[in-house]
């Protein structure tokens, strides 16, 4: 089971919105999916409540691996670890401890037959999202066009090196790899989004997903509507799937999955 994390402590750049179209897609190509939602919002949980069954996210901390986390993938081959209330109390562990649970449960999932596990994060820098990158084998990070769009990923890409090497009190988690920043909600009629593109593209080559996703309303009806965005019909929509599907054909090879 590789295990992918969407990570960025901006809010409202297209974390989640990336991460449900990714779940959906290689579910599509047969991969068995586990989608946990580590964000109190709730937002990929609300898209795949039907999905949901009695999986909860703040049960992926519990000393005690719950009962549902022995049973095999689901025929739809899709499983929502949904976002619950239990997850504030995430804070009052200490990072050691969440990251320890975590693995522990995350390991009784890999045992349950899953060939990918997507983690959708809080905005910020919390313990849900530092277990997170403890865990995983790859992290990406959804980014708007915007001013002041990567300053917060110095500091993550900055953790990133720190959770991949040696910290006090915590085993290095050396094969997390960083697969990119990818550009969201992209507006090209905005001659300043065009142009951060092109800046961000020359500053950091290899840090960008050579792909990007368009502000398209079809993405934001899909997500209400709990559907990928190429089962909506319309002519935005169409090429937010072509875009989309670009995004989850580079992140399905690079994360080295098969069909
Ligand atoms: N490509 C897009 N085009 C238009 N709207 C989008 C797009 N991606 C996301 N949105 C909308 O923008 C808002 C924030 O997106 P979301 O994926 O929830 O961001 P995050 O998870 O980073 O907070 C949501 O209301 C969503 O419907
Ligand atoms: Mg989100």
């Amino acid at each position: 089971m590789k295990i992918l994390v969407a990570a960025n402590q901006k809010g409202g750049v297209g974390k989640t919105a990336a991460l449900v179209h990714l779940a959906f897609n290689f579910v599509e190509r047969g991969l068995k999916v586990a989608v946990i939602d580590l964000d109190t919002q709730g937002n990929a949980s609300y898209t795949l409540a039907d999905y949901r069954g009695d999986a909860l996210a703040s049960a992926m901390f519990a000393e005690n691996s719950p009962e549902w986390l022995q049973n095999t993938p689901p025929e739809t081959g899709l499983l929502l670890i949904a976002s619950d209330p239990g997850l504030a109390n995430l804070e009052r562990l200490s990072l050691e401890n969440a990251r320890a649970r975590f693995q522990t449960n995350i390991e009784v999932l890999r045992e349950t037959q899953f060939d990918v596990c997507l983690i959708d994060t809080a905005p910020s820098m919390g313990i849900g999202l530092m277990s997170a990158l403890y865990v995983s084998d790859y992290v990406f990070s959804p980014i708007e066009l915007e001013a002041y769009s990567v300053q917060g990923l110095t500091k993550l890409l900055t953790t990133i090196s720190h959770v991949r090497k040696h910290t006090p009190g915590m085993p290095p988690n050396p094969k997390l790899h960083f697969l990119g920043m990818l550009p969201s909600k992209v507006d090209s009629r905005k001659p300043r989004q065009v142009r951060n593109l092109a800046e961000l593209k020359a500053a950091y080559p290899d840090l960008l997903i050579p792909f990007s996703i368009g502000f398209r309303d079809g993405i934001a009806e899909a997500l209400a509507s709990g559907v990928p965005v190429w089962h909506i019909k319309t002519t935005a929509a169409r090429e937010a799937a072509k875009e989309t599907r670009a995004v989850a054909d580079y992140i399905f090879k690079k994360m080295e999955l098969s069909e």
